[in-house]
């Protein structure tokens, strides 16, 4: 028996994607995310009492509400004696493409599981937050919300029975996280996506992805490198974000591995080696001040810890 009547989760940011991998990778950005607490309420399904910080006018309607949205998938999956009450603390600002939406429904989970007498599996966990997920982006996918959940580098294959596997990152890498003080809807960002790729490009993406997850098991930074490189879904949306294609060459140029955008963007992500993250870091930050564009800049750690339970 849990026998808890509240509890709060911290969830971290994350960068979809990680150039290659669109929808299925992703990685955990533990410098910023989100709190939610969850607490056993009399009201049966989800009440949000709360939301709050980063990100100002979030819907209320759980319907509408990423966190609540899975908080209602979890509550149609389980017979629940009790309703959960919910306050979200949005400490990742709203359309930055660092999986605010995503760590909203995995704090949620996380908090909600600690208050049931049976806990869920973690893949549970992941299917429920997905259908929370799916109400600001238009679509199920974790490449959020499985790094946000399980944290690191994580690939989710399959949609209705996900299978999470956490890849291992080269130790001595480090990522680079800029990004610029404006709003990106992930729903346009999807919108402008053409539905079929050239067999060239299909080809050479693949072939980066299975690169890029060798690279990583083996260590091999050189593997890392030469596949760290987006050639479908980038070209399509460096328009969006200003001066894109001249911090990336800048990123490159201080010694990144691979830059490109993180998740449906506008921030931008780099891998580079510990001696270089902090040149990347400077090289891409005065791309955007040359252009008057505010940012944020972190550099973080690639084996970063999921979703867990805090004090509130
Ligand atoms: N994989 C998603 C995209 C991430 O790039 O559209 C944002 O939800």
């Amino acid at each position: 028996m849990s026998g808890r009547e509240s509890a709060t989760a911290f969830a971290p940011a994350s960068v979809g994607n990680v150039a290659v991998g669109f929808d299925i990778l992703g990685f955990s950005v533990d410098a910023l995310g989100d709190q939610v607490t969850v607490r056993r309420s009399s009201v049966s399904g989800v009440t949000i009492v709360a939301s709050r910080g980063a990100v100002s006018d979030l819907p209320l309607d759980p319907a509408r509400n990423t966190a609540g949205r899975a908080l209602m998938a979890m509550q149609e999956a389980l017979t629940l004696p009790f309703g959960f009450e919910v306050e979200i603390d949005k400490g990742i600002p709203l359309a930055s493409g660092l999986g605010g939406s995503a760590a909203s429904a995995a704090a949620a989970v996380a908090a909600a599981n600690a208050l049931l007498d049976a806990p869920c599996a973690m893949v549970e966990l992941l299917q429920f937050a997905m259908q929370g997920e799916a109400v600001a982006s238009g679509s199920r996918h974790a490449d959020n919300v499985a790094p946000s959940l399980y944290g690191g580098l994580v690939l989710t294959v399959g949609i209705d029975e996900p299978r999470v596997k956490r890849i291992p990152v080269p130790t001595g890498v480090r990522a680079v996280i800029v990004h610029p003080h404006m709003f990106l809807s992930t729903k346009e960002a999807r919108a402008i996506l053409k539905t079929g790729v050239g067999l060239s490009d299909f080809v050479w993406q693949t072939a980066n992805l299975a690169g890029f997850i060798s690279g990583c098991y083996t260590n091999d930074i050189d593997l890392i490198r030469a596949s760290l490189e987006d050639v479908v879904i980038e070209p399509q949306r460096q328009s969006l974000i200003p001066g894109f294609a001249e911090t990336r060459a800048a990123a490159m140029a201080a010694g990144a591995l691979g830059c490109s955008i993180s998740g449906a963007g506008p921030a931008m992500f780099a891998w580079a080696l510990e001696s270089d993250a902090q040149r990347v870091s400077a090289a891409m930050s005065a791309q955007f001040a040359t252009r008057g564009i505010e940012i944020d800049h972190w550099v973080v750690d690639l084996n970063a810890a999921g979703a867990r339970l805090v004090e509130p």
